[in-house]
């Protein structure tokens, strides 16, 4: 019997020969979700300019959930909505999964948003006229779903939130914390790669907000990449890191103060 049958082992790759394909080597990071490189918005001109963001590079990748903090008016919003392509920066670049966003025409542009990202703002944006399971399933539809696909995935998104048997109700026949619920199932549903969360917890109870940040965090471990805005420490130790924002500028990026770790290992998950 030959001792070198059976297939060769691989030689050990020390990282210098480059990968076939970033995204799927073991230990070569996988290509960014969300890449913002020296972005800076401005609102108005002359003395009266206000510097909303003034240099923020940002990268984010598959599997990470980046939690953005600071104090009001230092350009969080600012940040996601850049982010999401809802706007333009002054100067600087916005890619999400490799494709520069200013190179998009409208119509690229909104399908990239409808497909491929997910956001939770603090203004919800529900449609009035629409029930909980129709405003979830509007984004799908509007991309060419069928009705019934949109309205069954529509179903277990608001299933995943806790919200199963309101699906019929209008948004004014809902609670606060459920209206955000509901907005949070629309950002899930499909496959969104970049989920964008601003301040996500805030009409909710303690525990109906650390539900949703559990399904973010899930999201987030199944591949996509997420961006957490929040004022509150506990809510960013559900991210891998921190990035610290003042006067539209990064002062610091720190790891969590407490790690997800613990706070995965303390539910029950
Ligand atoms: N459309 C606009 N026109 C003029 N200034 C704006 C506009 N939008 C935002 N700004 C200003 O840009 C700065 C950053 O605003 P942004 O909403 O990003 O802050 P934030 O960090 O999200 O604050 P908060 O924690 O209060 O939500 C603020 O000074 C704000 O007043
Ligand atoms: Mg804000």
């Amino acid at each position: 019997m030959s001792a070198v049958s059976g297939p060769v082992p691989a030689a050990p790759d020390h990282g210098t020969t480059p990968p076939p394909d970033a995204g799927t080597t073991p230990g070569v990071p996988a290509e960014a979700v969300l890449d913002l490189r020296d972005v800076h918005r401005t609102h108005g001109t002359g003395p009266a300019a206000v510097h909303a963001l003034r240099g923020v590079s940002l990268v984010v990748r598959p599997g990470e959930l980046v939690a953005v903090m600071g104090p009001s008016g230092s350009g969080k919003s600012t940040l996601l909505t850049l982010a999401g392509g809802l706007d333009s920066p002054t100067a600087g670049e916005v890619r999400v999964e490799g494709q520069p966003l200013h190179e998009l025409n409208r119509r690229g542009l909104a399908r990239l948003r409808r497909r491929r990202i997910g956001y939770i703002f603090q203004n919800l944006n529900l449609i009035g006229s629409l029930n909980a399971v129709e405003n979830v399933a509007l984004p799908l539809e509007l991309d060419g779903s069928g009705v019934r696909r949109a309205r069954r995935l529509a179903l277990e998104a608001l299933t995943e939130v806790g919200l199963s048997e309101l699906g019929d109700r209008f948004p004014d026949q809902l609670s606060g914390g459920q209206q955000q619920r509901v907005a949070i199932a629309r950002a899930l549903v499909g496959e969104r790669r970049l989920m964008l969360a601003d301040e996500p917890t805030g009409a909710l109870d303690s525990q109906t907000g650390e539900a949703v940040l559990r399904l973010l965090r899930r999201r987030v471990d199944a591949g996509a990449a997420g961006v957490l805005v929040t004022h509150e420490a506990r809510h960013a130790a559900w991210a891998d890191r921190v990035v610290f924002l003042r006067d539209g500028v990064t002062v610091d990026s720190t790891a969590p103060l407490v790690g997800v770790e613990a706070l995965l290992a303390g539910s029950g998950r």
